[in-house]
């Protein structure tokens, strides 16, 4: 039997398969997965999303930022909101789990409560968040931020490769179903992949989150001046291409001195990319990431003053954008001890894990208790198209996300 084999299930739903197949069959840019903020793509996923939420008992809404939100309503409208959720977008050429799986989870966990007949304390909204990744504009979380009322000005500033801001962005985007109700949130619980390997080296299924790591990311336009590659000599070129990968190497040099520290350049374009011609223009990502907030704002400080240092010295113009700064979240201890419980009864214990992916439920720590449920995925390996949880274990994750969401008590949280 293999590790994701699980003895002693009898039956596992075949919409856990089934949907997150289809979903991934949902994209942008053929044949790989992917979707951005408010994409054709979203947009199509999202209508399917729509069809299970209704079919599983839910009123589906739609707001503005593209979220799209199941709700089971208790009937008490001046009752709190309990939301469960994750998010649909993707990177670019992605996997099929990473979001989706806690979409999927959420629709069938709150199939099972409301077939169940349980009367719930409050409202329950299951989320599929438009934008997690931040792969069209860089900064991250715009949907469930959008959900709780937190995106700023400066967010809504930002700019993607055509020119689109933020703000024009979901203004312009018509929902294709009614707005939301107005909700008082009082808890939020997300089921994602766990995108590293500790719960498949311990054997285990499922664990508990109970922080996620802060994350910076950063935009470096570097400017140096085109020119002919047959006739410039070495020293008298602004080559905009060399500097940035000096850069490149600095940041992987700087983060290697610093434990626990992560950061990576994943994207870097050449403004009028051409074999015979110096690199006028260069731009590339930072994303740079700690559990601790005061480490990774030590380190960026640190990271851009050397970057700038450098580059001057190279007589290149540089400038330094941060599209965003988000702290890390913690999860609230008497939920995730609730989790926890759940889990232990399912399996021989519940590991704590914290988090080195962001996850919507940083912007949704901002205004509520959150805390997250994790599924073990083969290798570790996400952002993949190779990324892959069995469905044995969805099914659990189901299970016991059914079960938290039927006892959640709006006494004890709202
Ligand atoms: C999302 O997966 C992120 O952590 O970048
Ligand atoms: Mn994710
Ligand atoms: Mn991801």
């Amino acid at each position: 039997m293999g590790l994701f084999d699980l003895p002693g299930k009898l039956s596992v739903d075949p919409r856990i398969s089934s949907w997150l197949a289809e979903l991934g069959t949902i994209t942008d840019e053929p044949p790989g997965l992917t979707r951005t903020f408010l994409s054709p793509a979203l947009e199509r996923a999202k209508q399917l999303v729509a069809g299970w939420m209704h079919d599983a008992g839910l009123r589906v809404h739609e707001d503005q930022a593209g979220n799209l939100i199941g709700r089971l309503d208790c009937g008490n409208a001046a009752a709190g909101t309990l939301a469960c959720g994750s998010h649909l977008d993707s990177v670019r050429n992605a996997g099929n789990f990473d979001g989706p799986m806690g979409v999927v989870a959420g629709i069938l966990a709150a199939e099972r409560v409301r077939a169940s007949g349980a009367v719930l304390p409050c409202h329950l909204e299951i989320v599929a968040f438009a934008d997690e990744e931040g792969v069209r504009f860089q900064t991250t979380y715009l949907g469930s931020r959008y959900y709780v009322d937190h995106l700023g000005e400066a967010e809504r500033a930002f700019a993607d490769a055509a020119g689109i801001t933020v703000g024009a962005a979901i203004a312009a985007h018509v929902p294709n179903f009614p707005p939301p109700p107005a909700r008082h949130l009082i808890g939020y619980v997300e089921a994602h992949i766990e995108q590293g390997p500790i719960l498949e080296a311990e054997g285990l299924a499922l664990g508990v989150v109970t922080a996620i790591a802060g994350q910076t990311r950063a935009r470096i336009l570097v400017a140096g001046k085109a020119g002919h590659a047959g006739t410039t000599p070495m020293g008298m070129r602004r080559d905009a291409l060399t500097g940035a990968a000096e850069c490149v190497l600095l940041v992987e040099n700087m983060a290697r001195r610093v434990d626990g520290l992560v950061a990576t350049v994943g994207q870097l374009e050449m403004s009028t990319p051409a074999s015979n011609v110096i690199s006028g223009g260069v731009q590339f990502t930072i994303d740079i990431r700690h559990a601790e907030n005061a480490t990774r704002q030590r380190f960026s400080r640190e990271l851009f003053a050397e970057i700038e240092k450098r580059l001057h010295a190279r007589d290149l113009e540089v400038r330094i954008e941060i599209p965003l700064a988000a702290p890390a979240a913690k999860c609230a201890p008497k939920l995730c001890g609730q989790l926890a419980e759940i889990v232990e009864r399912h399996q021989v214990r519940c590991p704590r894990l914290v988090s080195g992916a962001g996850h919507d439920a940083v912007a949704l720590a901002e205004v509520t208790d959150v805390t997250m449920l994790f599924v073990r995925c083969r290798d570790g390996l996400s952002h993949h198209p190779d990324e892959f949880a069995s469905a044995e274990d969805i099914a659990l994750a189901v299970d016991v996300l059914a079960e938290f969401l039927t006892g959640f008590s709006s006494a004890a949280h709202g």
